[in-house]
């Protein structure tokens, strides 16, 4: 039997947390509630000591470990709630727990919510997690220069259709432009990117598309539509060979070769190293009308396609 090592590709590894070790989760997501008293439930940092949560502790540096230096990405299972606001709580303690959360929007918003606003599209300059919009492959860790050690998305609701997540690992795509040394050269120029979302103040600043670990494990911060809008605004238009660089990555993007893809199921959470893995998601359909605001009693069960992003630091 002959096996195209090429195609051969790892399904991503699908982990829970032990019995004992969700109990103690679950302990402290009711401490973390009664110190929020009526405050967004992403304000006050979450303070407990992991000393007395000893299963939990060992399980969260296991899973650190994976993400660092393993697989760099996993589906953690087992979170499935009945309502918004014991997801939203249980999902804030167990990620304050996993790292240090980063500010993610202008208004210091720790957690965001990713669903369809109905509104209006990347392209009008929407970010996108407020729409359904698919294909733009990117990381998350764009909008600013210190890179995402973890990235979080926790699903509370699939949608009636699609929206599968599409995981690309950063070194299967070196290894493909390999074969284009003057298109690598380029991707490790300095390209602009903008905050969007981050600040009321816009700001610009310099990147390269592709780097390397100190462990030499490459390293990507992309997302074409951002890095278009952020030249434009600084008046330096891509060159041509810019823009062939760009046409080559997506091109390889495109391939099925590089990608993993995944259905979060309710209280499924997928973690990843944000600079090692790109991702995106496919279009998709929602079974209800979409809304701007979620009240916090709403039944999981009864939502449109509803996920929680963080992004953590390594502690
Ligand atoms: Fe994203």
């Amino acid at each position: 039997m002959n096996i195209n090592v090429s195609n051969f590709r790892q399904d991503v590894s699908k982990v829970r947390l032990s019995k004992e070790a969700f109990n103690e989760l679950l302990s402290a997501k009711n401490t973390v509630e009664a110190a929020t008293q009526g405050r967004r439930f992403d304000e006050a940092p979450v303070d407990i000591d992991l000393r007395d949560s000893q299963v939990l502790s060992a399980e969260l540096r296991n899973i650190r470990n994976m993400i660092d230096h393993q697989s760099h990405v996993l589906i953690l299972d087992g979170f499935k709630v009945s309502n918004l606001a014991n997801f939203k709580s249980l999902v804030w303690t167990f990620g304050s727990l996993l790292g240090a959360p980063m500010v993610q929007n202008h208004l210091g918003h720790k957690v965001i919510e990713v669903y369809d606003r109905g509104g209006k599209s990347i392209e009008e300059g929407a970010r996108y997690h407020q729409t359904r919009q698919g294909a733009y492959v990117h990381n998350d860790g764009v909008s600013d220069p210190l890179p995402i050690d973890y990235l979080v998305l926790a699903c509370g609701q699939k949608a009636l259709l699609g929206g599968e997540s599409i995981l690309i690992d950063a070194s299967a795509v070196y290894a493909e432009l390999m074969g284009f040394p003057q298109i690598l050269e380029e991707l490790k120029c300095d390209f602009y990117f903008e905050n969007r979302g981050m600040s009321q103040e816009e700001q610009l600043f310099k990147a390269p598309i592709l780097s390397f670990s100190s462990e030499g494990i490459p390293l990507i911060r992309y997302f074409r539509v951002y890095i278009e809008s952020a030249h434009s605004k600084a008046g330096v238009p891509l060159t041509p060979s810019q823009i062939q660089a760009l046409d080559f990555l997506d091109t390889v993007l495109d391939q099925s070769s590089v990608q993993h893809r995944v259905l979060l199921e309710p209280g499924q959470m997928l973690i990843s190293a944000d600079n090692k893995f790109l991702h995106t998601r496919t279009h998709f359909i929602d079974a209800h009308t979409p809304r701007v605001e979620i009240n916090d009693a709403q039944s999981l069960s009864d939502l449109n396609r509803y996920m929680l992003r963080m992004w953590l630091r390594n502690p």
